[in-house]
């Protein structure tokens, strides 16, 4: 009898069909009230849970109790209760390096768009407000040449960094939790404590994962360190800022502008006060998203589910970290 695995995400048909070959699925595009029930159902005899986002705590697991593996479909996975799963001895996977490069280049999309205004005045032109020879309160910023600081060095950041360094020619300072010497010499990166990276970096840009220790780690004092010039990007989570307190920082001028990826809430209310403000740029939680990327993430989220279900080594095991 082949394991059961519920993968609770829309997956590309291939790999869907491949998961089949050695796993008995139950799947589901994407979970509401319409196919929560089911779901639920499911989850009684799973073996294997493939998706995103869903949040995989102890009164999920209580339902789950034949359950051996995890496998996120994203490199975050501040969805799981790593500590409960351990306690289970249930296995963990994401998919980390192979959205490296595109969520680099979202993060440089959002830099770019704040630094010259390219959605403002995108917009201006369609509205008709291009009337004559376009003057200086259109002016951006330079990005080449100046300070870029990264906030959480990993795979992602050290991407963001080769960018900075060799595409813009910018001084890249770092903040993370463990120095990484292997990217200071590739990328002549600078290793700061975070208020000599904020003081000093004309562009912040927040990579670290969500953690109890990251949660708001930016706030109005942080806010309050930065440059009056800067731009501040979040391509993380959107809970390890302070979302009222950037709000307040652009709407007072303490910073100059924001790139947001992510958001305390997501979707975002139709009322949110970002969508009054030129100065921020948003896309809707989609740096990894591109078709190449999301298929090679989802790839292999598919090969730890049926790894873990068919006794091999899955390639992207979690190792929680104390
Ligand atoms: C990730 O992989 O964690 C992205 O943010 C998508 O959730």
């Amino acid at each position: 009898m082949k394991p059961k695995a519920i993968v609770y995400r829309k997956m590309d048909p291939g790999i869907l069909e491949d998961i089949r070959n050695y796993c008995d699925v139950t799947s589901f595009d994407k979970l509401d009230d319409d196919s929560l029930p089911a779901f639920r159902a499911a989850l009684a005899d799973a073996e294997g849970l493939l998706g995103s986002g869903l949040r995989v705590d102890r009164e999920l697991l209580e339902m789950a109790p034949r359950l051996r593996i995890v496998c996120n479909n994203s490199v975050g996975y501040d969805n799981l209760d790593l500590q409960e799963l351990e306690r289970r001895g249930i296995m963990a996977s994401n998919t980390p390096e192979v959205l490296n490069e595109t969520v680099a280049d979202a993060v440089f999309g959002l830099i770019l768009a704040a630094a010259r205004r390219i959605p403002e005045l995108d917009r201006a032109i369609r509205e008709g407000r291009w009337t004559e020879h376009a003057g200086s309160s259109w002016f951006g910023v330079d990005v080449h040449g100046k300070t870029l600081g990264i906030i959480g060095m990993g795979g992602i950041g050290a991407s963001i960094a080769r960018r900075a360094k060799f595409g813009f020619g910018m001084k890249v300072m770092y903040h993370n939790r463990s120095r990484k010497p292997e990217y200071e010499a590739a990328y002549e990166t600078i290793y700061g404590s975070l208020d000599d990276l904020l003081r000093e970096s004309d562009y912040v840009v927040i990579m670290t994962p969500l953690t109890p220790q990251t949660r708001h780690l930016i706030g109005e004092r942080e806010f309050g360190l930065m440059k009056r010039s800067a731009i501040f990007i979040n391509a993380s989570r959107g809970a390890t800022i302070d979302e009222e307190a950037l709000i307040r920082a652009l709407q007072t001028g303490l910073i100059r502008g924001a790139g947001l990826d992510v958001f305390e809430q997501e979707p975002i209310q139709p009322d949110h006060p970002f969508l009054t403000m030129d100065q921020v740029m948003m896309l809707p939680h989609m740096g990894s998203a591109t078709r190449e990327t999301r298929y090679k993430m989802a790839r292999l989220a598919a090969d730890n589910l049926i790894a873990g279900l068919t006794g091999g080594h899955p390639p992207s095991l979690i190792r929680r970290k104390p």
